[in-house]
């Protein structure tokens, strides 16, 4: 069976699809008749999302930084709906500061245990599953933080770091197995995370549909690195490979050291607020 794409039907898990670019990634996915299983750490509003997509939509409550929820999740999953073909690592969050030493250390470790540690649980627990099958894919989201270090996000840009180091040593350990391990490295996408940032005159915003249409087509095509866009993967890219000095200097000039240091008043209490809690 084939969908409009000309592909096989996938059974695919999004962690944090509620909203954001987990939301447009299932969205696309599912107009293309995959089944979706959406899970957030908001498992009403992961519910309400997936039953305005498709009937062939599911919504679930899971905190990725619980292992063994994440193991459990997942065993649901296949037993209720079949093998899981592709499992998308999405959950994270931004807190934002002017400095480390400005943030929450409770925000500082919850950003790890997110973003890293959440990563890392569902991709070991995808493994275990996928590996007796010989098939299977992992897409772990990212970021371009995740290649180089950006001002104000600093316990983020470790996150992101880990994910691509992780992402491409597993995907070395099992080149052989049949599983894909993809990973993701966006720019800014306008979701909840972006808010109340500045901007920067070479860095463009994209819509989470862009970013979702780029990971839609990865996990059709096994692709095993996406960055967008292009452009903003070229600048970080070059910042990473200056010397440190030099590449400092290039995000002063271009704006990049301001995007999450200087922030509107008020603008993202309720970002923050939200991923506080
Ligand atoms: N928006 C950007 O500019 C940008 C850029 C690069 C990378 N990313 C990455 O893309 C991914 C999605 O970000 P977004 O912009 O859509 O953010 P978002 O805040 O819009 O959505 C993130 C979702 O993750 C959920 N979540 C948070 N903690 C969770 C947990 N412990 N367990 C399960 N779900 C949890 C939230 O409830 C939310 O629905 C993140 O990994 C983020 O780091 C985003």
């Amino acid at each position: 069976m084939s969908n409009s794409q000309g592909t096989t039907p996938k059974t695919i898990v999004i962690t944090g699809s509620g909203r954001g670019i987990g939301l447009a990634t299932a969205t696309i996915l599912a107009s293309r008749g995959h089944r979706l299983i959406m899970s957030d750490i908001d498992g009403d509003l992961a519910g309400q999302e997936a039953e305005k997509l498709s009937t062939r939509a599911a919504g679930f409550g899971l905190d990725v930084t619980n292992r063994d929820a994440f193991r459990e999740h997942l065993e649901m999953v296949e037993s209720e709906f079949g093998p899981i073909d592709v499992l998308v690592n999405n959950a994270g969050i931004a807190p934002a500061s002017p400095n480390i030493l400005e943030q929450d250390p409770a925000m500082t470790d919850r950003t790890i245990d997110i973003n890293l540690k959440g990563v890392m649980n569902g991709t070991i627990e995808a493994i275990r599953l996928m590996l007796p099958r010989g098939r299977g894919q992992v897409v772990n989201i990212a970021s371009l933080a995740g290649i180089t270090g950006v001002a104000g996000l600093a316990a983020y840009s470790a996150s992101k770091f880990g994910v691509v180091g992780f992402t491409e040593s597993v995907r070395s350990e099992f080149y052989d197995s049949g599983l894909k391990f993809t990973c993701v490295m966006p720019g800014p996408v306008s979701t909840g995370m972006m808010d109340g940032t500045s901007s920067s005159p070479v860095v463009s915003m994209l819509s989470p549909e862009e970013m979702a249409a780029g990971i839609a087509g990865a996990i059709e095509s096994g692709k095993p690195r996406v960055s967008l866009p292009h452009s903003s993967y070229v600048l970080s890219r070059l910042i990473s490979i200056l010397p440190p000095g030099v590449g400092i200097k290039v995000s002063k000039w271009t704006r990049i050291d301001k995007i999450y240091t200087h922030i509107t008043p008020g603008a993202r209490d309720e970002y923050e607020k939200r991923i506080s809690r």
